[in-house]
């Protein structure tokens, strides 16, 4: 029996919910928000579509009732404000700093043992913020970013290659930030092989920059941050944990020496389990994906200055 509680039922963590029902991933899932109604309405709303897609999870809405979620399994925090247009992710920072410091003590309370993935932006810091403050064990402690912007590079890989997303492999790590995310180019691949034996560096350098805003381009077009695939990545991640799945994902993780780097979170691949993370992977990187991770480390690391220099931290 698994439990996982998704807080905040705005886009990303309603359409979170559905996935992990539609798909069940999660016998029970509770879907728990501030403002009075939403969670509730939205749950029921997915609920009355269990009939019609063939699901046996349980959805159950409440408002801020945190005793709902005791001994929840994983518990996916998507509280926070999204993105409008011309905004970056770390102008978010110090409403969403408060909200999530807030929501993650709640929780524990009533699910000592569960496993956290964090989603709200800056997902990095805010990440970094939750480690930092309640002292946890850093496999308890994930970033959801990688995941998405994954899927993201296989979409734009598989329009340039004419075939479907599913046959492509591809991994982003370092911050989930315009700038600051690394699409690594040297490890994608197309049928095993990499994608520079069907692609010119034009077009490899192209999908690279499309991934990189792929959030802000989706923003401009939608007038607030996207929710469909994040909601579906953030679900993805959530079945790895309840499934003991083992998958190698990129996710922001804590790190203590990997790829050179101590007390960060950002995003690097890792094996994730029923213990979340599992082992922090190291792979061969290119001298210029190198210089680009130092590049990522330093602005990530600019953005958790700022909780230093608010007082969150
Ligand atoms: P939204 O505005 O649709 O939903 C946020 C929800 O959080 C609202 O329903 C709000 O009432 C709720 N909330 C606010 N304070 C709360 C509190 N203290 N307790 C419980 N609920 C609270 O926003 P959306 O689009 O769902 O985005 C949520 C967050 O996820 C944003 O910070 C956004 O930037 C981030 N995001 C992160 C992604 C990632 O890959 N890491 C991808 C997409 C969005
Ligand atoms: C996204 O990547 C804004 O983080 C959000 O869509």
């Amino acid at each position: 029996m698994s439990k996982v509680t998704v807080v905040g039922a705005g886009n990303v963590g309603a359409t979170c919910a559905n996935v992990l029902a539609v798909k069940e991933i999660a016998n029970e899932v509770v879907l728990i928000d501030i403002k009075e109604g939403v969670a509730e309405g939205k749950a029921m709303d997915i609920m009355q579509t269990a009939q019609l897609m063939g699901f046996d999870t349980k959805v159950t809405g409440v408002t801020n009732d945190y005793s709902v979620t005791a001994n929840s399994d994983v518990v996916v925090i998507t509280s926070g404000i999204p993105r409008k247009p011309g905004m970056t992710r770390e102008e978010l920072i110090g409403v969403n700093a408060g909200i999530v410091k807030s929501v993650v003590k709640s929780v524990l309370e009533h699910s000592p043992n569960a496993i956290l993935v964090i989603v709200a932006n800056p997902m990095d810091t805010m990440a970094y913020l939750t480690i930092k403050s309640l002292g946890l064990p850093r496999n308890r402690v994930i970033g959801m970013g990688g995941p998405l912007d994954s899927s993201r590079l296989k979409y734009f890989l598989s329009e340039e290659l004419k075939c479907n997303p599913n046959e492509v492999e591809g991994i982003v790590i370092g911050g989930h930030g315009d700038t600051t995310m690394i699409p690594l180019m040297s490890h994608a691949t197309y049928k095993g092989y990499p994608v520079s034996t069907f692609l010119s560096q034009e077009r490899i350098d192209d999908v690279c920059q499309k991934t990189m805003v792929g959030g802000a381009t989706l923003t401009k077009l939608l007038g607030t941050s996207a929710w469909m695939a994040p909601g579906a990545a953030a679900s993805f991640l959530t079945e790895a944990i309840v499934k003991d799945q083992k998958k190698l994902l990129p996710v922001s993780a804590y790190l203590e020496g990997e790829y050179g780097m101590k007390d960060i979170m950002i995003g690097v691949p890792c094996i994730i389990g029923k213990n979340g993370i599992e082992r922090i992977v190291e792979l061969p990187l290119t001298a210029d994906e190198k210089e680009k991770l130092k590049a990522s480390e330093a602005a990530v690391r600019k953005t958790n200055n700022i909780l230093y220099e608010t007082k969150a931290l």
